[in-house]
C-alpha cells in the first residue's frame, strides 16, 4: 500500500515493524484536561510545534484548577498531551515526509508505546482554568497529561544534534 501522509488514519506500512503490546499496562494516567484547536485531521494538523502560529486553548478539568496558581508567571510552558489516535505497536516506522526506515525512539512520531507528545508554547493569557497558547501540533480535543514550566536554564541545549535529521537520509 503507497502511503498517504494525508490520510486520516494510521496504517503498517512497508518498511514498518510492529511488536506485540504486553497483556497488561503497567500504570494508568489521569487526563488532565482537554487541548482545544484549529485542526480536526491530521492532514491539517502542523507536523511540528514550531509550524504554526495558531492560538490554542488548553481546558484543565475545574478540580486542578488550583494547580494552576503561579503558572501566569510563566512566559513558556511544556506541554505533554496524550496521542490518542495514534497506533501503540510500531517499532519501526517510516515517517511518510522522510520516506526512510528510523526506530521509534528516534522519532517525534505520535505512534509509540505510550503515545505521550510534548510541546513547548508560549504562554499567553491563563483565564481561570483556560491557558492560550502558541506552539501546538496536535488535534483538536487531544487529552491533556500535565503541565510544567520551561526551564531556559536548565532545560535548553542550543547545541544538541540529532544525526539523521543533520543527514536527511
Ligand atoms: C510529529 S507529532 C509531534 C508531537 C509533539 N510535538 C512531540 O514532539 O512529541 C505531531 C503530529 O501528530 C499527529 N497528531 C496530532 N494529534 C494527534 C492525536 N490526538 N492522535 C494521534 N496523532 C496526532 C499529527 O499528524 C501531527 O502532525
Amino acid at each position: 500500500m503507497a502511503k498517504d501522509p494525508g490520510t486520516k488514519t494510521f496504517g503498517i506500512w512497508a518498511g514498518e515493524k510492529t511488536a506485540d503490546l504486553p497483556k497488561q499496562a503497567d500504570a494508568g494516567v489521569y487526563f488532565i484536561g482537554r487541548i482545544r484547536t484549529p485542526w480536526h485531521e491530521r492532514k491539517d494538523c502542523p507536523k511540528n510545534a514550531r509550524e504554526s502560529d495558531a492560538v490554542c486553548t488548553v481546558e484543565v478539568d475545574p478540580r486542578w484548577a488550583d494547580g494552576l496558581k503561579d503558572v501566569e508567571s510563566c512566559s513558556h510552558l511544556v506541554l505533554l498531551y496524550w496521542m490518542d489516535k495514534a497506533p501503540r505497536t510500531l517499532v519501526l516506522q517510516v515517517p511518510g515526509h522522510y520516506g526512510v526506515q528510523r526506530g521509534t525512539f528516534a522519532l517525534r512520531s505520535p505512534a509509540r508505546p505510550n503515545p505521550v507528545a510534548m510541546s513547548v508554547v508560549q504562554l499567553l493569557k491563563v483565564d481561570g482554568a483556560v491557558l492560550s497558547v502558541v506552539g501546538l501540533d496536535c488535534l483538536d480535543g487531544t487529552p491533556l497529561i500535565d503541565i510544567k514550566p520551561y526551564f531556559a536554564s536548565t532545560d535548553s541545549v542550543p547545541d544538541a544534534t540529532v544525526g539523521w535529521h543533520a543527514r536527511k537520509s
